[in-house]
Order: C-alpha cells, then structure tokens, then sequence
C-alpha cells in the first residue's frame, strides 16, 4: 500500500472538490467545534441554517460561555440530541473558565471536556490545528472498510478502535485537515453507502474492495 501516493490523491482531490460548506471558512477552533458537535447526528443540509444562526448569535466562547441556557436550547430546537447542546455550553464554559477562551490544542485536555469523544476530538485539532490525530465515525468506517476490505461489525466499540489505529498508520501529518475532511467528503459524495461512484473515485487505485468487487458488500453492520 503506497500511503504517501494515497495522502496525494485523496487530498489534491478534496482541496479541489470540497464543498464550500460554512464552518470550511476559516479554521477557528471554536467555530470547527461547534460545527463537528451539530454534524454528529444530523445531516449537513440540515446544519448549515443552524450553524449560521448559532455563530451569528454566539461568535466566540465567552459569547456562549455566557449565553441563557433557554435562549440556547431556543436556538438549538429543531436539531434535537439536545445533551450535544447542554454538554457544548458545559464545556465552553470550562474553556472561558480555565483556559481563558482559547480552545485546548492537545488530545488529554480537549478530550477531557464535556461531551467530547475521540470523534470530535481528532476531528477539531486535525481541522483547527493540524494535528495527525484520526477522526473516525460512521462514513470513515464505510470508506475505511472498503479501501481495505474489511468485514469488521462497524456496530463494534471494537472495531472503531481498528479503524482509528489503521487512519493513524496512514493519516497525512502533512495535512492532516485535508486527509481527514477528505475521507468525509469521500464518504458523503463519492463513497456513499449504496451505489457508490466507484468510477469518478480518487483512490480507487488504491481501493482493496473496489479491486475484488465487494464494495456494495461494505461496511458490514450486524444487527443487534
Ligand atoms: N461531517 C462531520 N464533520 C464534517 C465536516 N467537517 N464537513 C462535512 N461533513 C462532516
């Protein structure tokens, strides 16, 4: 597997197709943070209007540190999972409180907020501060899984585990911003769970299942 050949394709290919999506703006961490928690259970389409609203009403950690807990969850309604809401304020509030607003940069520090899992957290220091650290949900397992043709239960704490430990083998430290949103952006325009466009595919060179013809077979989910 050429890992520096695969990091080529993948990024040159998101840094010329990426969405023009909002939080893509610029890479405040704050700003990258709130929009990783919006993104967790819901759809980019849906998040985008939201997302505006939230930063136009709250633009910086000691703006939400200090927001009314009812006009928050006001501007959440719609989106729902509103513990994402409450543990988002808990948290900033902590960062206004203890790091005087500044976002922590390391893995011990921001992972230890509330509500912060190991998606969000290498998902916000790889986009806000370059950081070589894997993002890994459900659309990087199904692309993941096909580029390597595993059959792991996805459902399985387990195999989140392996897929973060496999990103972290191959993951730019280059650009990690890139590598990371460029395996999201694949999963969401190109390495879909049904039908997917295998022939407009990047690294389709590079992709185990593509190559045995398993990829509609892939991610394998077990029902519980
Ligand atoms: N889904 C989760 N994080 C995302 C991001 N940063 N951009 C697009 N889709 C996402």
């Amino acid at each position: 597997f050429k890992i520096d050949e695969f990091q080529k394709s993948l990024i040159d290919w998101y840094l010329e197709e990426k969405r023009d999506l909002p939080w893509r703006k610029n890479n405040d961490p704050y700003r990258v943070w709130v929009s990783e928690v919006m993104l967790q259970q819901t759809r980019v389409d849906t998040v985008i209007p939201y997302f505006e609203r939230f930063m136009e009403k709250y633009p910086t950690v000691a703006d939400l540190a200090e927001a009314d807990e009812q006009d928050l969850l006001k501007v959440w309604e719609g989106l729902g999972y509103y513990s994402r809401v409450r543990n988002l304020h808990h948290a900033v509030k902590e960062v206004h409180e203890k790091y005087g607003g500044k976002v922590p940069d390391t893995k011990e520090a921001f992972g230890s907020l509330k509500g912060v899992g190991p998606y969000t957290t290498g998902a916000v220091l790889s986009i806000a501060y370059g950081k070589p650290i894997p993002a890994v949900d459900g659309n990087v397992m199904r692309v993941m899984s096909r580029i390597f043709n595993m059959d792991d239960d996805i459902a399985k704490v387990k195999t989140r585990k392996l897929f973060e430990g496999l990103v972290e083998k191959v993951i730019s430290h280059e650009d990690p911003s890139s590598f990371n949103q460029g395996l999201m952006e694949l999963g969401a325009l190109i390495c879909t769970p049904k039908n997917p466009s295998c022939l407009l595919c990047p690294v389709r060179d590079f992709c185990m299942a593509f190559h045995e013809g398993t990829q509609n077979d892939l991610p394998v989910k077990k029902k519980v």
